[in-house]
This record gives C-alpha cells, sequence and structure tokens, in this order.
C-alpha cells in the first residue's frame, strides 16, 4: 500500500511537469510570437471588443489600459455618449488642478490687483480735474454706447459673482449659511450664469461694433505708454483721442478675452459635442509647442473649464482695475457712462485730441481748459 502510494506521487509530479513543459513551449510557439509581431492598437481596435491579458488577448495591455485610463469608452447601453467610459485618471489630476493651483493663484490675483489699486490710490490719491470744473458738459457717449457698455458691465458683474461662488462659494458660504442655503443659492446661480452669458455675448457684440475703429493702435500710444498715462505724475496730460492706450487694453481685453470666454463657456453648456482644445493645440504647435492633439471629449471638456476658469479670474483682475478708475479713482470719469456727458475740462486734459476733433466738427466750444469763473 506504501510503495503504490509513493509510486503514484511520483508518476503525477512527472505528468505535471510535462504538463507544465508543454504549456511553455505551446505559448513560447503560438499566441505569444503572434503577440510581438502584431502591430500596436489604435484606441478604438485597443477598446474595440479585446479581452486584456497576455493569456488571451493578442493587445498590449499598456496600450490598452492607457487608453482606459484616458477615458476611451467602449460601448454600452446606457443612451449617454460617454456611458461606455469606465475610468479617466486624468480626472482628479483635473480635480486636485482646479480645487488646488487654480483656485489659489486665481485669490491671489484678484488679491493683487486689489492692494494695487489700493496702493496707488494711498499714494496718488483721486485723479482730480486740475483746472477744476469748467462748467460746460460735452457728449461724450451716446445712450445706444452707454446701453452696451452697460450690458456688457452689468452682465459681466453677474457671471463673475456667480462663477466666484462655483469656484470658492462652498469655502466661504457654507460655513456661514450651511449645506442647504448654499446649495440653493448656487443652483440658482448657475442659472443665471448659463442664461445671462447670452447677454454678455451681445454686449460684446455691441462695443465691438461701436469703439473697434476707435481701439486701433497707433503712435500716439505709444508716447501716452512712455509717459505711463500722465497717472502717476501730477499735470502730466498725454494726449489722446477717443480712447488712450489704456482704454484701449481694457478694450481689447474686454473682447478677445469675452471671445474667449464665450466659445470656452459654449463647450462647456453643451458638453461632449466640441474640440476647439484639440484644434487649437494643433495650430499652436505650428509655432514650436508640442501640446497633446488627440484629446478625448472628457479631456476636451477637462481644457475648457481650466481655460474658463483663468480667463475669466484674469479679466477679473484687470476689471478691477478699470471700474477703479471709472468710478472712485478719476474724478469727473463716471459721468462718460452716467449721463453720457463730461466736463469740457475733463474731456481736454484726458482725450485733448478727441476734444480738438469735435471742435472741428462744431460739436464742441473752442479754447484751452479754462477754470471755473
Ligand atoms: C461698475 C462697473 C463699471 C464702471 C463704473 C465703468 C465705468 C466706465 C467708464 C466711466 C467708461 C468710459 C471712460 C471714458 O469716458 O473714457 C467705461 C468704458 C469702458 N468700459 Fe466700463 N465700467 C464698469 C464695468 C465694466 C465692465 C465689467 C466691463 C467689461 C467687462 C467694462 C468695459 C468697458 C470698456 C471696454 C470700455 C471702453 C474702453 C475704456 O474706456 O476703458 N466696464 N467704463
Amino acid at each position: 500500500m506504501t510503495w503504490s502510494l509513493q509510486n503514484l506521487k511520483t508518476a503525477a509530479a512527472a505528468f505535471a511537469v510535462a504538463l507544465a513543459l508543454a504549456f511553455a513551449l505551446a505559448l513560447a510557439s503560438g499566441p505569444a510570437s503572434a503577440q510581438q509581431t502584431a502591430p500596436a492598437p489604435g484606441p478604438e481596435e485597443a477598446i474595440g471588443g479585446a479581452v486584456p491579458g497576455a493569456s488571451l488577448g493578442t493587445d498590449s495591455d499598456t496600450d490598452f489600459w492607457r487608453e482606459i485610463r484616458r477615458g476611451a469608452g467602449g460601448s454600452a447601453q446606457q443612451p449617454h455618449e460617454l456611458g461606455g467610459v469606465l475610468i479617466q485618471s486624468e480626472g482628479e489630476t483635473w480635480r486636485s488642478v482646479r480645487n488646488g493651483p487654480l483656485s489659489t493663484y486665481g485669490v491671489w490675483l484678484m488679491a493683487a490687483s486689489v492692494a494695487g489699486l489700493a496702493l496707488f490710490f494711498a499714494l496718488r490719491g483721486r485723479i482730480a480735474i486740475e483746472h477744476g470744473l469748467s462748467g460746460v458738459t460735452i457728449e461724450r457717449f451716446k445712450a445706444v454706447e452707454r446701453f452696451g457698455h452697460w450690458l456688457t458691465a452689468g452682465t459681466f458683474i453677474v457671471l463673475a459673482i456667480t462663477g466666484l461662488n462655483m469656484l470658492y462659494g462652498r469655502y466661504i458660504l457654507i460655513p456661514v449659511i450651511g449645506k442647504e442655503a448654499f446649495a440653493t443659492i448656487t443652483m440658482a446661480g448657475k442659472w443665471l450664469h448659463n442664461w445671462v452669458a447670452f447677454g454678455f455675448m451681445a454686449g460684446l457684440v455691441l462695443i465691438f461694433v461701436m469703439w473697434v475703429a476707435h481701439n486701433i493702435p497707433n503712435r500716439t500710444d505709444l508716447a501716452w505708454l512712455a509717459k505711463g498715462g500722465g497717472l502717476f505724475t501730477k499735470g502730466v496730460h498725454p494726449p489722446s483721442r477717443k480712447f488712450n492706450a489704456g482704454q484701449k487694453i481694457i478694450f481689447w481685453a474686454t473682447i478677445l478675452g469675452g471671445v474667449s470666454l464665450s466659445l470656452s463657456g459654449w463647450a462647456l453648456l453643451d458638453p461632449f459635442t466640441t474640440t476647439m482644445f484639440g484644434k487649437t493645440f494643433a495650430v499652436v504647435n505650428l509655432v514650436g509647442f508640442n501640446l497633446p492633439t488627440d484629446l478625448t471629449l472628457m479631456e476636451e471638456q477637462q481644457f475648457a473649464q481650466v481655460w474658463h476658469t483663468i480667463v475669466s479670474l484674469v479679466m477679473i483682475a484687470i476689471i478691477l482695475a478699470h471700474i477703479y478708475i471709472g468710478s472712485i479713482g478719476m474724478q469727473g470719469a463716471f459721468a462718460a457712462m452716467g449721463s453720457g456727458h463730461v466736463d469740457l475740462n475733463w474731456a481736454k486734459e484726458h482725450h485733448g485730441l478727441w476734444v480738438e476733433e469735435e471742435q472741428a466738427k462744431g460739436a464742441v466750444p473752442g479754447g484751452r481748459p479754462q477754470p471755473a469763473e
């Protein structure tokens, strides 16, 4: 009995070794060699019904999982276009960029803008009309121009507040008003943000059409910039036509930033339908960059969100300076967009060449800035 059991064990061991050898030989000569010669699959082939694992499939596991982690989708019964996506590792990167550096640098940028303005105010004070009010006013902006301005400005402010709430509200408001109230406010804010955006786009079109001709850069802008626009020195008033170089910078920042915000906002409003980032990167690569161009729809979405936030934060920082100089920072400026009429001495000091043009048209009384009687 003991002898026969020993024999049985030896025979079983020999059979197992033979089987393992045969299996190893079969693997070496069969599927494995096919795997070495097969071309690397593209994203669709990699995902198109292939089975991961060297024992059964012939695809490269690395390529296969890389595509899955990038968010490549298979087919699924769910009606949503991304229903077949299993994993998208960049989602975690996007989330940490949005909630990390993007939010942090955004706060620093806006704080730097406010601090810079506070410092400017402390050093320079409110820029006064040096020759005092003349008592004579001239028309600076027609009603339609003011309508275009306030449509752009009003909608921008609503978009900025509701947008900032989406980025920072959870940190600032939840501790104060609680989650329920924050959710209600944010839902309403999101709805407003989506719809008010169309008013902003209409405002952009209006001010572009009305003011583009006055905002083409020219040589007087260089002289204006060289003197810092006279902003830092009392008594210095570099000549300027309807808009000075500083205002032209505000105009183009509004138009170009606004268009970029509108396009990336559109991509967020109608998700997974646009491929503008891959296409833009392909153009940018022509001048020596090496940005990824074969973006999945999910990656497109993530770039749209990050870009939308960067542009809006930069615009907010710039527009804060514009609001300052158009209101408390400069005596007599607000009237231009308030009543549409400005004091003649203000106009002569800040837009001397424009006043001369208006005088030539006979629209404005002549002469140098006059102190009030
Ligand atoms: C309460 C907020 C705001 C105030 C008090 C204000 C005030 C003004 C004033 C007084 C002017 C005319 C300056 C002049 O006569 O030369 C002006 C022009 C302009 N504003 Fe505003 N503004 C505000 C918000 C905005 C916003 C949010 C935007 C854009 C998003 C904007 C875009 C412009 C542009 C493009 C111009 C023409 C270029 C320039 O003068 O800089 N404004 N604004």
